[in-house]
């Protein structure tokens, strides 16, 4: 059985000062979208805009538009609206390529710029890619091994055998957050650079990296910027750096003047070193439109309302949904988590399906955590409130053991 909304959720929605964003999403009727975190929701604008890009600016425009509507500055100029996101200033972000793969490309600049340390340093239980890309690194540069603290131990991990340290800002799985400014002065203190993964972070929670004096960063476009499945990514690389290191993939848009076409390479003198080939345009569009909702939001009054829903939500699980096996995987400590939210429960996979099914849309990430995003553009604090009514009756009915929820898709 499902309770009414109680007065004081709506009242809290009377007074939300950033409401007024999700009539620009177009999220479909009877859902309530807790995925944000993984792929964020359509903007209202994408698709018109898409349309206009690829009727007039292709269609129309062909090839004179990477002058006359300036796709050639695309990277670029995303990369600006990102940095004013996440604590940068303009010239040090560029939209390129896919996480993985700026995942590599600032690892390698990292290890080439501290010769003589052979150790890439990350977390045990980091997102599997980081990982992976730090360990392919090593499995083609002899020199180079792979360390994965555990994340309580990452301060006394980092030593002087250390090159660069890779770490993802909020924890994809448990939504924890670290402190950003004083791991970055510990690998600093020890002669190492320092990468952040802000897949989790950048459009979620404050970011400030020039405060904290990061050298590296890097992320996706496609969870709180809202830029569409498989959106192209970003990377950050400090003003200070930029002449220092080199990007191993040394393609012809990271030449210092790409339409000299000479035979031989020389870096850009910026930021733009970091890019590669041909921008993916339609892809750019969509990323811009959505950053551009982002950009026009009110953003400290947008944060504190992803932490208030991720705090109701844990405060009605606690009390709502008690005796059922579920544990909050997330800390209650709002400073020190990003925008989703955790559980944990041994049967996470079928609940999530049953979750699914009803319109409640989480997902689940082996061995057992079902995960929750709160996207304060376009999530109310009614929508809290139902999704955890809906999760305690299949709970407390055991709806969800049903073989229909068991069958495992490809993607969880
Ligand atoms: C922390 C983190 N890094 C990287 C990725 C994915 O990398 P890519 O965008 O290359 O698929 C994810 C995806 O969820 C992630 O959570």
């Amino acid at each position: 059985m499902i309770h009414e909304l109680p007065d004081f959720i709506r009242a809290l929605d009377a007074a939300d000062p950033v409401r007024n964003f999700r009539s620009k999403f177009s999220l479909p009727s009877g859902v309530i979208y807790l995925d944000g975190n993984s792929l964020g929701a359509l903007p209202a604008a994408t698709l018109p805009r898409l349309e206009e890009v690829v009727r007039q600016e292709w269609g129309t425009g062909l090839i004179r538009s990477w002058n006359t509507h300036d796709w050639i500055g695309a990277s670029r100029r995303v990369g600006d609206k990102i940095a004013a996101l996440v604590g940068a200033s303009a010239g040090e972000v560029v939209v390129a390529e896919s996480t993985s793969v700026n995942i590599f490309k600032l690892l390698m600049a990292a290890i080439a710029a501290r010769p003589g340390r052979n150790v890439i340093l990350s977390e045990a239980g980091n997102f599997p890619t980081d990982l992976y890309v730090a360990q392919g690194i090593a499995a083609f540069l002899p020199h180079i091994s792979v360390r994965a603290a555990e994340p309580g131990q990452m301060l006394d991990a980092i030593g002087d055998d250390v090159a660069v340290v890779l770490l993802t800002h909020v924890h994809y799985k448990t939504g924890d957050k670290y402190d950003m400014a004083a791991i970055t002065r510990r690998a600093h203190d020890h002669g190492a650079l320092m990468i952040w993964d802000l897949c989790h972070s950048a459009g979620a929670v404050k970011v400030d990296l020039g405060a904290a004096d990061a050298d590296l960063a890097l992320g996706c476009g496609y969870k709180y910027l809202n830029g569409g499945p498989g959106a192209p990514a970003f990377l950050y690389v400090a003003k200070r750096l930029q002449t220092q290191l080199q990007s191993p993939v040394t393609g012809w848009l990271g030449h210092a003047a790409p339409f000299a076409f000479t035979d031989d390479y020389r870096p850009a003198p910026d930021i733009g070193r970091f890019l590669s080939g041909t921008p993916p345009i339609l892809g750019l569009t969509a990323l811009e439109t959505g950053i551009d909702l982002l950009v026009e939001a009110p953003r400290d009054q947008l944060y504190e309302k992803g932490q208030k829903l991720c705090s109701l939500f844990i405060e009605l699980v606690e009390r709502n949904c008690a005796g059922y096996g579920i544990e909050i995987a997330t800390t209650r400590d709002s400073k020190a988590r990003g925008s989703h939210v955790s559980l944990r429960h041994a049967h996470g996979y079928p609940i999530v399906q049953a979750l699914i099914a009803e319109g409640v849309i989480g997902d689940f990430r082996a061995p057992d955590i079902l995960r929750f995003g709160f996207t304060p553009l376009y999530l109310s604090y009614a929508d809290v409130w139902r999704a955890t009514e809906i999760l305690r009756d299949i709970l407390a009915t055991g709806r969800w053991d049903d073989a229909r929820f068991k069958a495992r898709a490809a993607v969880t």
